[in-house]
């Protein structure tokens, strides 16, 4: 670890219950008059938009409700013509981490003179856009801290990143009652997200002494609070301890990268639309696996912060403890198991495989290298 790391995250956290109070107050202090909120219909029809609304009396705004989960890259073109017709000067993203990437893209695209693609890639965004009060409504991408903004190239069949500090958001809210009501499965898909934020970023090559602390102190959380977030979804400290656990895995990850858990769950995103945690935790186990010889003093701490204990065992032990225990935690929280589940056909993991190797800008942060083969491989044993 001897290597200069950055650091970098929203300019601004506000947390806790009750934080979404504070929007006037911020709006005012960036200067915006005329927010675009970003959100999608399910988010307007259960009334979580209105308790950003109801703040908002005094101002003019607009209300983009077109997100789907996984966005494709028309809703950034969408969007960005109602940003630009209404004459928008600020973007709220109210919504999961499809709400807020695609009011992160929009920030940059609004008044960039080319075409979307020209953006996809790292540091192709030319200059600071509007700015981005980022209002999370799930617990686990860490979107609302980090500088990724991540789209679907439907054509393409990939998932494709715009990475840029200008993305990095102005504000991030982070309120456990925007989170009550996720469904389970989404409660589980997002909290599994941000565990595999969490343990790649621990393991990531590129990890510091700043991104493991908030590694480790998120792991411990999820592990303890996400089967109760689970079980009750009305368990407001479990909210709680979630949505600050997302929130710290995403500084974590921002910096540190992820791995091989990301790079190879991008093509079942990008080509069957499963959803982005599901995918996560549908190869976590396997990917592992493969991993744990190359830092099993790691994957003991690992195994400790989710609540395992790994006194008097070797480190072999300890590492297929750690692996067991993640395992675990995606079982308790009914995250179904096998590719085969998902009508994907086996014939396709060749050419899965290929693309996920071609996902350098994340497979060079894990710390286990992986061939074209082995990718394979690991998708065999996970199918
Ligand atoms: N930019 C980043 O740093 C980053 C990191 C990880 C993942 N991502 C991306 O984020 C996307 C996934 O985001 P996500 O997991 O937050 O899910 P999501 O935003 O796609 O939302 C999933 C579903 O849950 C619903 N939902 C969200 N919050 C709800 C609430 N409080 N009550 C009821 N329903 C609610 C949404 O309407 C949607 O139908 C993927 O595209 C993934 O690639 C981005
Ligand atoms: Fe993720």
């Amino acid at each position: 670890m001897n290597q200069i790391s950055n650091f970098k995250v929203a300019n601004k956290l506000i947390t806790g219950k009750g934080a979404t109070g504070k929007i006037n107050e911020e709006l005012k202090r960036l200067g915006v008059h005329n927010p675009l909120i970003v959100t999608d219909e399910i988010l307007v029809n259960l009334k979580v938009v209105n308790q950003i609304t109801e703040f908002l009396q005094d101002l003019s705004y607009g209300i983009f409700s077109g997100v789907q989960p996984e966005p494709e890259i028309h809703l950034v073109e969408d969007c960005k013509v109602m940003f630009l017709a209404g004459n928008h000067d600020g973007l709220i993203a109210v919504g999961g981490g499809s709400a807020i990437d695609i009011a992160k893209a929009v920030s940059a695209y609004a008044t960039f003179d080319g075409k979307i693609e020209d953006l996809f890639g790292t540091d192709l965004v030319p200059a600071k856009g509007a700015p981005i009060i980022a209002i999370p409504t799930t617990a686990g991408t860490g979107s609302e801290v980090t500088n990724i903004s991540i789209l679907s190239d439907t054509e393409a069949q990939l998932k494709k990143g715009i990475v840029s500090d200008y993305l990095l958001p102005d504000v991030a809210i982070v309120a456990p009652e925007m989170t009550v009501t996720m469904p389970k499965s989404v409660t589980a898909a997002s909290g599994i997200d941000a565990l595999v934020h969490a343990i790649e970023a621990y393991i990531s090559v590129y990890a510091s002494p700043i991104t493991d602390s908030l590694a480790l102190g998120a792991m411990k959380m999820i592990g303890k609070y996400l089967p109760k977030a689970y079980a009750d979804p009305n368990h407001i400290e479990a909210r709680e301890q979630m949505a600050t656990a997302s929130l710290m895995a995403g500084m974590a990850f921002g910096n540190a990268g992820v791995g091989a858990v990301h790079a190879l769950a991008y093509p079942l995103g990008g080509r069957y639309h499963i959803p982005h945690g599901v995918s996560n935790a549908l190869l976590l186990p396997y990917v592992m696996e493969w991993n744990k010889i190359a830092c099993r003093e790691k994957f003991r701490d690992i195994a400790e912060a989710l609540g395992a204990k790994t006194v008097g065992l070797s480190d072999v032990e300890a590492t297929n403890v750690a692996v067991a225990t993640m395992q675990n935690l995606c079982q308790t929280v009914n995250i179904p198991k096998g590719l085969h589940h998902f009508q994907i056909p086996q014939e396709d993991i060749r050419s899965m495989a290929e693309d996920a190797a071609q996902i350098t800008r994340l497979l060079k942060n894990n710390p286990r290298v992986l061939s074209v083969d082995e990718i394979e491989q690991i998708y065999q044993s996970a199918y």
